[in-house]
């Protein structure tokens, strides 16, 4: 990843620091991951023109009622064929062996797949065998900074810290993003920070504001930044008064 430039920002709750220097800000984007894995929502969320890529779970396939392995396989494949970003696709095996067997056969299904590898010691060992293979990877189950500092180390792609699932025991989720940022930019690590189990709009403001690469997010949080009724009110104004000039021209 291309360093960041210097700049201030205002975190949430302390007052206003200077980042590291080795971090620039505007030479990359804020990227936008679906977070599901319903055919339907994806399509919605890329006709909006803002999607960049799509994280699913076991659960998320369970819930579209995705299972047997060659359903779940096409399935991903589906997923490839509506977006052009990294699919995060997850191993159910949690043995070295198992991850890396799955991982290599998911990763075969199309070259967006990113095989997602639980925060565990063998997928630890498996995150640094996908990347020497150049295999790009997920660390999913990330609630601290320690682990988030050993998937870089293993060479993780993206690591993925669930900051709903945080603040669901009174942590502050965001607060771990911003942690990890600063580790991250201590020694320039290249794996992307994927904010995951984002609830609700303010994550993925107080996201973009701490520094993450990404957020995966529920369509809902994704159509939720749209709204101001300043927007709607300024618009219905906007269009009335044209109504009435062209009325009065006529
Ligand atoms: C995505 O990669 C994660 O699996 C997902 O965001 C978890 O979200 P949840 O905590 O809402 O289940």
């Amino acid at each position: 990843m291309e360093p960041r430039p210097l700049a201030m920002q205002v975190p949430r709750f302390a007052a206003p620091r200077l980042l590291s220097p080795s971090r620039t800000v505007g030479m990359n984007h804020m990227k936008f991951f679906i977070d599901t894995a319903s055919l339907a929502q994806i399509k919605e969320a890329q006709d909006l023109g803002v999607l960049d890529g799509v994280t699913t779970n076991p659960s998320l396939m369970a819930k579209e009622g995705i299972s047997g392995e060659e359903r779940v396989r096409q399935h991903y494949v589906d997923i490839c064929k509506i977006v052009d970003g990294p699919v995060s696709a997850e191993v159910i095996s949690t043995d070295y062996e198992g991850m890396v067997r799955e991982g290599e056969s998911l990763a075969a299904l199309h070259p967006n797949i990113v095989v997602k590898v639980p925060m565990i010691r063998d997928g630890v060992k498996a995150l640094k065998h996908f990347s020497n293979k150049g295999i790009k990877t997920n660390c999913t189950l990330v609630f601290s900074a320690g682990q988030a500092l050993l998937a870089a180390k293993a060479g993780a792609t993206f690591v993925s810290p669930f900051i709903g699932r945080l603040d669901d025991v009174s942590t502050d989720g965001v607060r771990l993003i911003e942690q990890i940022r600063t580790i991250y930019d201590n020694y320039g690590y290249a794996t992307e920070i994927l904010a995951a189990s984002v609830r609700h709009p303010m994550h993925i403001i107080h996201c973009a504001e701490v520094g993450a690469d990404v957020a995966t997010c529920p369509l809902s949080a994704i159509l939720a930044l749209f709204d101001h009724p300043l927007t709607t009110i300024g618009l219905e104004k906007f269009l009335a008064d044209h109504r009435k000039a062209a009325a009065v021209k006529a």
